[in-house]
C-alpha cells in the first residue's frame, strides 16, 4: 500500500486547522499512520525543499515554514499520493477550487509567501525521499 508525506504548515498549526485536515484524510478512508509535530530549520528545508533552493521564492518560503511548529503526518492508502494532492487542491489558493482544503481554507494575502495550509507529496518517489527526511529514526 502506497504512503505519502503531509504537512500542516505553521499557517494551518496556527490556526487550528490540524484536526480539520486530519479529519478530511481519515473520512476519505486513508490512515494515519505516523504524527509528530516538528520546528523546522533550514537544513531541514533545504533537504525537503531542495527542488526550489534556486527559485526566487526559496528565501520567503522557509521563513514561513520556519515560523512556527509544523505537523508531519504519514498517511497510507491506495494512491494516497494522488488522492490527497487532490483533496489539498492547487498551490494558488485563489486558484484552489472551494471543497479543498487549499480553496476552503487557504488566504491569499498578496505578500511574498503562499500560505497554503498543507504540503503533501508530489509522487511516490518524493513520498519515500520525504517520509525519510521528516521520519527518519
Ligand atoms: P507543496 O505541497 O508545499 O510542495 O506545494 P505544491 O507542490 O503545491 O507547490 P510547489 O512544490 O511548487 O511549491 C512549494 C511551496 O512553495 C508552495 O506550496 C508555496 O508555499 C511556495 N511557492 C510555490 N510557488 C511559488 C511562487 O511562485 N511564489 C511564491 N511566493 N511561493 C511559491
Ligand atoms: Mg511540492
Amino acid at each position: 500500500v502506497e504512503a505519502t508525506l503531509v504537512l500542516v504548515k505553521p499557517d494551518g498549526v496556527r490556526r487550528n486547522l490540524t484536526g480539520e485536515v486530519l479529519a478530511r484524510i481519515e473520512r476519505k478512508g486513508y490512515t494515519v499512520t505516523g504524527l509528530k509535530m516538528v520546528n523546522a530549520d533550514r537544513a531541514l528545508l533545504e533537504k525537503h525543499y531542495e527542488e526550489h533552493i534556486e527559485k526566487p521564492f526559496f528565501g520567503a518560503l522557509c521563513d514561513f515554514m520556519e515560523s512556527g511548529p509544523i505537523v508531519a503526518v504519514r498517511v497510507e492508502g491506495n494512491r494516497v499520493v494522488e488522492g490527497f494532492r487532490s483533496l489539498a487542491g492547487e498551490t494558488n489558493p485563489t486558484a484552489a477550487r472551494p471543497g479543498t482544503i487549499r480553496g476552503d481554507f487557504g488566504r491569499d494575502w498578496g505578500t511574498v509567501a503562499i500560505e497554503n495550509i498543507v504540503h503533501g507529496s508530489d509522487s511516490s518517489l518524493s513520498a519515500e525521499r520525504e517520509l525519510g527526511i521528516w521520519f527518519a529514526e
